[in-house]
Formats: C-alpha cells, structure tokens, sequence
C-alpha cells in the first residue's frame, strides 16, 4: 500500500490532511519540528501514523524520512508574511532550503510525486483580478517570493530529474486547528477567538481589503487529488473557492453567527499587505478534477464550532 509523507504534518492543514489520508486507509508517515505545529494536532491519530520529529533543515533527517515513501505532501514552513519581512532568514531556511531539501530527498528516494505547498502571495502587487497561474509572479514579501522560488525549483526538478511535482497556491486557507495565539495567525482564527471571547475584532487598514477564504478541506482534496492526476506534473494550480470576501464583511458574517455586534477596532495597515485577492481556478477544476464543495459560510460555521469547542 503507498505510503504518504506530509511534512509539517502537526501543523495546522498538514494535520487536516493526514486526518483525510487515514480516514482514506492510507499508511501515512509525518514529518515536523513543532516550530510552528503543535502535538495536540495529531493527538486524536498519533497512534496510527509514523511520527518523525524533523527539522526540514536537516538534510539527513529529512532523507532517511523520505526514504520509502510514495507522495511527499510538503506543508512545512514558517507560514507568515510578517514574520518574513521582520525575520526574512528565519523564514528563508524553512520555507526556501527547507523545501530544496524536501525535494532532493525525495529524489533520492525515487518518490511517485512530490506535491508542494505553494502560495497566492507570489502574485503580490498585480492588482489584476482574478489571478491566473499564467500571470506573471511579483512578490512584494520575502514569504512570497520564497514560495514563488519553490515552485520553480519543482517545476526544475521535474525538467531535471524527473521527479513528479505539482505546486498548489493556496488562497488564505481556514478551518480547524489554525493557531490563533500569535499576531501573525490568519485573519479569521483571531478574529473569531477575538470575538467569541467578546472582544472587537482588530482591522489592519479600513477592512475594505478582501481575500478568497479556503476553507481547509477544499485544499485537502486538491492536495489529494494532486497525488494522481494525470499530466499534473511540473504544473502549478490555484487553489481557492474562487470567490472575494473583505474584512468588513467577514465581521459582519461572524456577528450573525454569533448572535453579537461587536465593532471592529481599526489599526495601521501592515506592511507587504497585499489589497485584494481572488483566484481563477478553472485549471484545478479542468486537471485535478478539483471542486470546492464547502462555500466559505459554511466552513466560517464549522470553523466558530471547532473554536467553540477547543478554545470557549
Ligand atoms: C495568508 C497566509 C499565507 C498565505 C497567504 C496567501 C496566514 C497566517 N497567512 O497571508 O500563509 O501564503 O495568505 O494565501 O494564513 N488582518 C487583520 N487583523 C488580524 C490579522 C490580519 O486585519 O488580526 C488582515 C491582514 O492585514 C490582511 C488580512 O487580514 O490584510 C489577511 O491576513 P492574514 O490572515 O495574515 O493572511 P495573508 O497576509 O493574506
């Protein structure tokens, strides 16, 4: 049977899709540091996956933990665009020589696929809408532009070594287990831990910024289907719902949610901050066969309930 290897596997989806991989009957083996994964996120199936404390750093580590295995699903990273522009070397080992590395291990280790976390931040200032994969990179983030390098040191694996890879750029992903405690969290787990504890939710800028929230398990699936799609490799795909929700509307959606009408509080704008984003995924939907089947009001519903429950 084949054997995935999600690194940063404790993180926040690296865990939601090693949940769906088991819940599928697949042998899955994780890697993770707990430098921004947590142990509580695998507790619920810790019994049932092959756990490795690895820095991807560690190149060593890293092969002998590649080695074996079939599909690399590689989640980890230091997913911030702040901490990248405070601390851009900290952020450049793990999410830039952290992803080499993830790469040549598992070209050593001769593995089917390797399917890379990318993200929507390589588009950067382009202010056209919606982005298509064919729209040229500009990352006004060292985060962006390290994910944007990843995916063409992919795409160059692939041309090189014939490694199988596929870069999935992710579009604001929420949902279950995303860490809302640091100031650099998503959006949405500090705005509703923020509110469920009836306090204002605080805006960076005027609110009329807007993204295309992802509800996590629309990217599970994309990452799932990623492992098998035929003349997938070498590619790069949106992954998102393909629709804008701004700031403003998204605290009014949760007041309603929450029976409240807290006001938000509104800060400077953050640097590197991009204005609106909005994502055109038909080539997922044409290759992948992927669909998004849960609509941002029902997963912000799911996403209150799981903090409800974990955080009230
Ligand atoms: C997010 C992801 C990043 C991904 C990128 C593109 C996170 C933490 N970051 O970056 O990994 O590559 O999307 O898909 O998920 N904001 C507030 N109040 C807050 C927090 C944020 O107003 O308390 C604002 C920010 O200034 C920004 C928007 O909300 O305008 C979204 O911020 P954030 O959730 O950090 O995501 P991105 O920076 O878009």
């Amino acid at each position: 049977m084949a054997v995935y290897l999600v690194t940063g596997g404790a993180g926040f989806i690296g865990s939601n899709i090693v949940e769906e991989l088991l819940r599928q009957g697949a042998h899955v083996r994780v890697v993770d540091n707990f430098a921004t994964g947590k142990p509580e996120n695998l507790e619920s199936f810790k019994d049932r996956i092959d756990f490795r404390e690895v820095d991807v750093c560690d190149l060593n580590a890293l092969k002998a933990a590649v080695r074996g295995t079939d599909y690399v699903l590689h989640q980890a990273a230091i997913p911030s665009v702040p901490k990248s522009v405070i601390d851009p070397i900290t952020s450049h080992n793990a999410d830039l020589t952290g992803t080499l590395h993830a790469l040549w291990a598992a070209k050593e280790a001769g593995v089917k696929r390797f399917v890379y976390a990318a993200s929507s931040s390589a588009y950067g200032e382009n202010p056209e809408l919606p982005k298509r994969e064919e729209m040229p990179a500009r990352a006004i983030s060292p985060y962006g532009l390290m994910k944007y390098v990843g995916e063409e040191y992919c795409w160059l694996f692939t041309q090189l070594y014939g490694l199988e890879t596929v870069s999935l750029r992710y579009f604001n992903v929420f949902g279950p287990r995303q860490d809302p405690s640091s100031q650099y969290s998503g959006v949405l787990s500090r705005f509703i831990t923020a509110m469920l504890a009836g306090e204002r939710p605080v805006i960076f800028g005027d609110g009329g910024q807007s993204r295309d929230f992802t509800y996590v398990s629309n990217v599970v699936q994309g990452n799932l289907l990623a492992c098998h799609a035929s003349g997938a490799a070498g590619k790069m795909y949106n992954l998102a719902c393909g629709r804008r929700i701004d700031l403003n509307e998204v605290v009014a959606q949760l007041n309603g949610i929450l029976g409240t009408s807290l006001e938000p509080v509104y800060e400077a704008s953050r640097i590197g901050d991009i204005r609106h984003s909005l994502a055109e995924i038909s080539r997922a939907r044409t290759d992948l066969k992927y669909s998004p089947s849960v609509q941002f009001e029902e997963g912000l519903r799911m996403t209150v309930d799981w903090y409800r429950q974990n955080f009230g």
